[in-house]
């Protein structure tokens, strides 16, 4: 990744010992030609003694006070790259006056990469040498941390990831600081041209700067929207006309059953009685079902205008909006007709969230558990632990899966398919109840069943299986059904398998962050994972 022109604000990494601070300090220095300033080693040089006897001979009241002194005095430069102690932010005031002059950059791993990375080390004053004492102490100062470190706007999950790449998130961090505090920024490569995910808290009042930096001209732009979600629609119209476009707002009859032509019909209408030409830009602002129909309208309107996605609901944010795909439903079935057509950035604002429904908020978190069982480890204990709390690093890491699978797999040859985890059992189950029951329960329910196949083969242990159960069921979510027969099901998944040509493809995990894919299991251990997850069979 090429860095993008940084301004002289000083990059702050902090975060818990064993995170990697130091190591990708050091490779953010040279790659950035910046001093690199490791807080510890300058402590160490002041006291003229190393830090455990910092602790024992002076303690650490000393400790913390020189500390924050030293954080005063960084704070005051420039071009500077710091590296804290694990502890040095939680002190307000010093983050506070780091923030106030540089990106502070919070980074994190797995309990148990840390505790693999401190195990060797000798000079950490806070942790004893005996393993599973060491192990209690990780967690309670973890625990200890955890508000401190969720207070600060940008994360980064080291836990999968080289340093280099730490390096690139840490420098994706600092430009999108720049360009408007605490904004967060995911680019996405995609052979049509690459875009940026753009994430924050009330950003779509600054909507129209944003999409002006990133090459669209002030023009006319087409919202469109439904009744429902029309406030978010009107505050992002306002920023537009602010930045000197001429928004007109269209609407969409709200609800999957209306993701058809018949919709992209009368959108195509609206577009061309607010006169929008191929410079115009079509913006969707909505859920999946809004982000889908726009998408196909901006992909064949005058063969094609640009296109932005702003995701209001949760699935949309960290699914339906990332990947390109857009289209509508036939009364055959659902998404028969579409295109790729990638956007010029998707905005994703947390504060249109706070008027989603709860149950679609609830539907939304069965695609980021999934995620998490892909390819987000933390993103799933962190769940566990504390639940849905902080909405931006949620949706960041959840998004971020769907990122690295959409970029290895554009035009969804192959890869993709690891993003179905639930579905297969889900589209069955989504089927059989005539689309009564929610997308994110069907899909809950078909991790469970999915999770169940993996024991039975071998695959995975039984604790992890329990582990994304309890996880779903803490979260609200239904983990088996009642009033379908194992048959009923089973067929329903036949006849899907039909009418898509393919083999009856299972996506299962062996482990969190690893799934694999089984094509064609066998009657009976499809029967038996359904049977798990289904508790009376009535019908
Ligand atoms: N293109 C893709 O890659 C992809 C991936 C997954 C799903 N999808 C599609 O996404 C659709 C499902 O998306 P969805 O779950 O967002 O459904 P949805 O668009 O129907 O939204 C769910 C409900 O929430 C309302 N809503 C959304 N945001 C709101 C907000 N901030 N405040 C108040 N109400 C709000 C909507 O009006 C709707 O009633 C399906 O059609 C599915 O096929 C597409
Ligand atoms: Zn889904």
């Amino acid at each position: 990744m090429s860095a993008p022109h940084l301004s002289h604000r000083n990059i702050i990494l902090t975060g818990f010992m064993g995170v990697g601070k130091s190591t990708v300090g050091r490779i953010l220095a040279e790659r950035l030609n910046r001093r690199f300033v490791d807080m510890d080693a300058v402590l160490v040089e002041r006291f003229g003694k190393s830090i455990p006897a910092i602790f024992a001979e002076e303690g650490e009241e000393a400790f913390r006070i020189a500390e924050a002194r030293l954080c005063q005095e960084l704070a005051g430069e420039t071009n500077l790259v710091v590296s804290t102690g694990g502890g040095a932010l939680i002190n307000e005031q010093s983050r506070q006056a780091f923030e106030a002059t540089g990106t502070v950059v919070c980074l994190h791993a797995a309990e148990a990469t840390i505790l693999a990375r401190v195990a060797a080390a000798t000079d950490r004053p806070l942790l004893p040498g005996e393993e599973e004492e060491r192990r209690r102490r990780v967690h309670a100062l973890l625990q200890q941390r955890r508000l401190a470190y969720g207070a600060i706007a940008y994360q980064v999950d080291t836990t999968n990831l080289a340093p280099a790449e730490v390096a690139d998130q840490i420098i994706e961090a600092a430009a999108g600081d720049q360009e408007a505090r605490g904004l967060n920024r995911i680019s996405v490569y995609s052979p049509a041209g690459d875009y940026d995910l753009l994430l924050g808290n009330g950003i779509l009042a600054d909507a129209g700067r944003l999409l002006v930096n990133r090459g669209l001209r002030p023009g006319l732009a087409a919202l469109v929207t439904n009744d429902m979600i029309r406030p978010h629609a009107e505050t992002m119209a306002a920023s537009l006309t602010v930045a000197g476009f001429t928004p007109t707002i269209c609407t969409a009859p709200e609800g999957e059953q209306h993701k058809t032509l018949a919709s992209v019909a009368s959108l195509y209408d609206q577009f061309i009685a607010a006169g929008l030409d191929r410079q115009s830009v079509v913006i969707a602002v909505g859920g999946g079902v809004i982000g889908d129909m726009a998408g196909f309208a901006a992909a064949t309107y005058l063969r094609g205008v640009p296109f932005v996605q702003v995701p209001t609901s949760l699935l949309a944010m960290v699914d339906a909006s990332v990947g390109g795909k857009t289209g509508v439903d036939l009364p055959q079935g659902k998404n028969l007709v579409g295109a790729f057509k990638q956007p010029v950035a998707v905005l994703m604002d947390m504060a249109v969230l706070s008027t989603l429904p709860s149950d679609e908020f609830r539907s939304g978190l069965a695609e980021v558990v999934k995620h998490g069982v892909i390819g987000a480890p933390r993103l799933f204990t962190q769940l566990e632990e504390e639940g849905p709390v902080n909405l931006l690093q949620l949706v960041a890491d959840a998004v971020r899966v769907k990122v690295r699978v959409v970029e290895s797999d554009p035009y969804e040859r192959g890869v993709r398919d690891t993003l179905n985890l639930g579905h297969t059992f889900g589209h069955a189950l989504e089927q059989v109840s005539h689309y009564q029951m929610r997308h994110g329960d069907a899909v809950a329910v078909g991790m469970v069943a999915a999770a169940n196949m993996a024991v039975a083969l071998g695959r995975c242990d039984a604790a992890l299986a329990a582990r994304i159960r309890n996880l779903l069921e803490r979260l609200g979510l239904p983990v088996s059904v009642a009033g379908y027969s194992v048959a009923a099901i089973h067929a329903a998944m036949a006849q899907d398998k039909k009418r898509s040509g393919k083999k009856l493809r299972f996506i299962i995990p062996q482990a969190l962050g690893d799934v694999v894919m089984i094509d064609d299991p066998g009657d009976t251990v499809v029967q038996q994972a359904i049977a798990s997850v289904v508790t009376s069979a009535a019908m």
